[in-house]
């Protein structure tokens, strides 16, 4: 146990050495759960994601990182699982401190972080090419390579789990990495960055320049000298990224949120369903890119399952991260109004409301939960991502309905279904339009095994499971005539 953890320093990694930004600028940590600063980080700009890039080039190309087999990447990666595991108290502590999550949910993102690395550390040697039968006298094989630079701006979320998803599988494949985390969040990426170098990462493999969106994130995708880019955020800056990847003519991923529903049939075991229902929304504070936002209820037992619902809800409590409760403070003051303005503009009326820990910070970025109902499916509260603890739920009259609503938002990430018929779980995990689909369970987040990511404003491109080593790869098919 740390009682005082260690904060890093505002330095970025680039080649292997700490390094301040070359302004000299840095940018102040706050803490959600007190709204006061406690640390600072480097302001990185175009030149710091220049060296990093260039760093990059340099490991991947003539480094000791591009020379490395297969089984000597998976081997660092591997120590890196087991050093975040060793270092986890530490690390959940800083997490905590910079995201205002409880405690214990930093502790399962730390788990998640580390079996990431271990996941992709043992898979980066068992990923193989194919033969391919062509003409007589031909030979033909088709390989996968590493992209060579590859891109990583990620969230304010989930840092230390963000790490694990994207940077793994990249590194697996064995290219070398610019990482550009979210300003309001970002130590205990640094924390890691400091673990793989404990493992024996290579220089330049794994770099991380800190700074503004607008100005190091905005660097960094539009930069010439990467190969691939992976995005996780918001739509709006999702359209960016791509529309500077095509510029530089290159792939990305974009993992862009959601409006995730979970579809409650009147048959449905709901003991399992409730904790369930309330649980994918409070998770991180409903600020998970596959939060179940829209409970869609059958008609039948709408006054049931909301009576249940309204109850849990008014017992979910809001406090400082220590505390430990269902959710801590939202992540920023804009986060905060964001969230409230959904509350306060909502059409629908509020079924429940759950509360603010009475001794949390005035300062601190508090919101209490709501449960709103019947919501019209059209309107903001069920169409735009709040990204709070905000669950608006809809009834529906069949079958028919319950998907026509369901995949009637412009996001498809992720879908529940609560149904014990299993012609009827079939039928509806088939016709809903998303990336993935629990019946009589829901996931948000974790899941390291499962392909991951969504359709049209969910974004696209994959990552967990294999498929994302797939997505930080690209294959090239040599043909040999031999004769
Ligand atoms: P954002 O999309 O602005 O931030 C995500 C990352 O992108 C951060 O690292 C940020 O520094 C970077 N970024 C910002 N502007 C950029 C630019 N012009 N070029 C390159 N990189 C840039 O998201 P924000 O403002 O933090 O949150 C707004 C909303 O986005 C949330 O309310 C939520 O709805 C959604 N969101 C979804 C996430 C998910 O997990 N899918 C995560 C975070 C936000
Ligand atoms: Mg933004």
């Amino acid at each position: 146990m740390h009682s005082q953890p260690r904060i890093p320093e505002p330095l970025n990694l680039i080649g292997g050495a700490w390094v301040p930004a070359r302004n000299g600028k840095t940018l102040d940590v706050v803490s959600p759960s007190t709204g006061k600063a406690f640390a600072a980080i480097a302001a990185g700009g175009a030149d710091d994601i220049a060296d990093a890039v260039a760093a990059a080039r340099h490991a991947f190309e003539e480094g000791e990182w591009g020379q490395m087999t297969a089984v000597q990447r998976g081997r660092i990666m591997l120590k890196m699982s087991e050093l975040i595991t060793r270092d986890a108290e530490e690390l959940a502590q800083v997490e905590s401190l910079d995201t205002g999550k409880p405690i214990s949910q930093a502790r399962a993102d730390m788990v998640a972080a580390a079996r990431y690395f271990e996941y992709y550390g043992a898979a980066a040697d068992k990923v193989h090419g194919e033969h391919i039968p062509f003409m007589a006298g031909y030979d033909v094989k088709v390989v996968r390579e590493p992209h060579g630079v590859t891109g990583h701006i990620i969230p304010w979320n989930y840092p230390a789990q963000m790490v694990g998803r994207t940077l793994a599988p990249a590194l697996a494949m064995g290219n070398a990495t610019v990482m550009k985390p979210a300003e309001e969040a970002c130590l205990t990426v640094l924390m890691i960055g400091k673990l793989a170098q404990e493992a024996g990462m290579p220089a330049g493999a794994f770099n991380i320049v800190t700074g503004e969106g607008h100005v190091a994130g905005a660097a960094l995708s539009e930069h010439p000298g990467i190969d691939f880019i992976s995005f996780t955020g918001s739509p709006e800056v999702g359209v960016i990224i791509q529309t500077n990847a095509a510029r530089n003519f290159i792939g990305c991923t974009l993992e862009l949120g959601g409006k995730s529903p979970q579809i409650v049939f009147e048959d449905a075991d709901l003991d399992r369903v409730l904790p369930v229902l309330t649980g994918a929304i409070v998770q991180n504070g409903g600020q998970t890119c596959s939060a179940g936002s829209r409970a869609l209820i059958q008609r039948s037992i709408w006054d049931k399952v909301i009576a249940r619902l309204a109850e849990r809800f008014e017992n979910l409590t809001a406090a400082p991260s220590e505390q430990d409760r269902e959710l801590g403070a939202l992540i920023s003051r804009k986060q905060r109004d964001r969230v409230q303005s959904f509350i306060s503009e909502s059409n629908a009326p509020l079924i429940a409301r759950g509360k603010v820990a009475s001794d949390a910070p005035d300062e601190g970025f508090y919101v209490a939960p709501a449960l709103f109902g019947p919501c019209d499916p059209q309107s903001s509260l069920a169409q735009l991502e709040v990204f709070g603890p905000v669950l608006a739920a809809i009834p529906f009259e069949d079958e028919k309905e319950a998907v026509r609503i369901a995949n009637d938002t412009e996001f498809g990430l992720v879908a529940g279904v609560w149904t014990l018929d299993g012609n009827r779980q079939q039928r509806v995990a088939k016709a809903l339009r998303c990336g993935q689909v629990f019946i009589n369970g829901y996931g948000a987040g974790g899941g390291i095994e499962l392909p991951f990511g969504g359709r049209r404003k969910s974004g696209h491109g994959r990552e967990k499971g294999f498929a994302a080593l797939h997505e930080f790869s690209t294959i090239k098919t040599i043909v040999h005539n031999h004769g």
